[in-house]
């Protein structure tokens, strides 16, 4: 099965008396979107030699726990943005309150869909440290407290130490929970979990720093979400701090770092060696 495949085959009935947020969601995650993360998790499962299958309700999850932070994302409350994988924002085209409960939908539902997993494994051990690495890295510990720290220092200006604490959260954590998430799955050594991280720590603030270039000197038609929401918005980023060719320097640095740390790994790498460069010079 595809990524996509999965990522439907996945998503609630839209039925019920609530069936407006269901629409919300699904409208949401199949705008589009590059699938990532999906693709990291089923990666690292098949490289340490996993059951792909036992990976499909994560990839899932995570495509859902990363589609509800760019839903929230979009709010007036907080970038106030209005387009969104090349469509109207969920909160445009739903209306704020629904924008809320479909994100609040997005986020609870993934985890009522990576609990399958305990169903097709006889190691539940690992499905339970995998949701645990997936709470952890997308809640106060990782996304959304990095969200929070964005909101908090928007129009103020940040040190260099902070602003990689905002990244690395905000951006990285999902990265490095998908990469650790497919590895536990596997049955992987606790020391490859660790590389794992590490790779998607790197990975995730090149990632960001990326977007912020892109924000920057892409179109809106090009890269399916507005131009200029961070200036308009006053957020210190990677670029409006060192400037765009500073910026292209770092996102190649750290993802040599990360192409590095693949050595350090068993079997063949290729495909996220060639990920990284992808994302390195990706223009969506
Ligand atoms: C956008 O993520 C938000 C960031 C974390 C920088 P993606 O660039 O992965 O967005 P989609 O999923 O492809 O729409
Ligand atoms: C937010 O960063 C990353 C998330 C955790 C959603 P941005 O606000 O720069 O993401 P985009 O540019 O709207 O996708
Ligand atoms: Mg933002
Ligand atoms: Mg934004
Ligand atoms: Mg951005």
């Amino acid at each position: 099965m595809t990524t996509e495949e999965i990522i439907q085959k996945c998503l609630p009935d839209e039925a019920g008396l609530q069936k407006t947020v269901i629409e919300a969601m699904n409208y949401s995650v199949l705008a589009g979107g590059k699938r990532v993360r999906p693709n990291l998790i089923r990666e690292t499962c098949r490289l340490f030699g996993g059951d792909e299958k036992l990976a499909e309700p994560f990839m899932a999850a995570m495509e859902m726990i990363h589609t509800y932070s760019l839903v929230h994302d979009d709010l007036p409350a907080m970038d106030g943005d209005t387009l969104r994988r090349g469509k109207p924002t969920t909160w445009s085209k739903y209306g704020e309150a629904m924008g809320v409960l479909a994100g609040d939908g997005l986020l609870t539902f993934a985890f009522e869909t990576a609990a399958q997993a305990f169903a097709m494994t006889d190691d539940p051990a690992r499905v339970g440290r995998a949701i645990h690495v997936l709470a952890h890295k997308a809640g106060i510990y990782g996304m959304a407290g990095g969200q929070a720290v964005d909101v908090e220092k928007t129009g103020k200006p940040l040190s260099e130490e902070e602003m990689s604490f905002i990244y690395r959260l905000k951006t990285g954590a999902l990265i490095e929970a998908s990469l650790m998430i497919g590895a536990i799955l596997a049955g992987a050594e606790e020391q490859d979990v660790q590389r794992m991280e590490k790779i998607g720590t790197n990975i995730g603030l090149a990632f960001q720093i990326r977007d912020d270039i892109l924000d920057v000197v892409s179109t809106e038609q090009e890269l399916g979400k507005p131009i200029g929401s961070d200036e308009r918005n006053e957020k210190t980023t990677y670029v409006s701090l060192y400037g765009l060719e500073a910026a292209v320097k770092e996102v190649v640095r750290l993802s040599e770092e990360a192409i590095a740390s693949l050595s350090e790994l068993p079997g063949d790498t290729a495909y996220f060696r060639d990920q990284i460069r992808r994302m390195e010079n990706r223009r969506i």
